[in-house]
């Protein structure tokens, strides 16, 4: 079974940012999955990389519209990626010490931090960017 089930209150009406958040949510679940596999250490680093990638091709397409439609308080949602950045980076340090163990860790902050970030912070900018008709 998935960790995360996609639920409309995690869609924030802006169809390019929910299909990156869903891709986003399709990737943790794949690590999720991935833990239980017997040889699991090069597809669980496979695929740590390619949500490490995709998160921050995720960000910065988030980043262009916010710039792009003046969202005031772009400068703090920006510190919340880059703080995201750096978590990660840190957890990619451990795991690549070779502690798998590491990676159910980093699953649940995932998950936590994408859901609370989408819930929160994404969905701050969502009014602005319906009052002003950008996309
Ligand atoms: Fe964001």
């Amino acid at each position: 079974m998935s960790l995360i089930i996609w639920i409309d209150a995690y869609s924030t009406g802006i169809a390019e940012v929910d299909g990156q958040h869903k891709k986003l949510v399709e990737l943790i679940n794949t690590l999720f999955d991935s833990i239980t596999l017997k040889d699991r250490t090069p597809v669980l680093s496979q695929a740590f990389e390619e949500l490490v990638n995709y998160t921050v091709f995720h960000f910065g397409k988030e980043e262009e519209l916010m710039t792009r439609c003046a969202y005031p308080d772009i400068v703090n949602h920006k510190a919340e990626h880059r703080s995201f950045i750096n978590e990660i980076n840190k957890f990619k340090q451990e795991f690549a010490s070779g502690d798998n163990k590491v990676m159910l860790k980093v699953i649940n902050f995932l998950k936590d931090w994408l859901l609370n970030h989408i819930k929160g912070t994404d969905k701050k900018y969502v009014p602005h960017l319906q009052a002003k008709g950008c996309k």
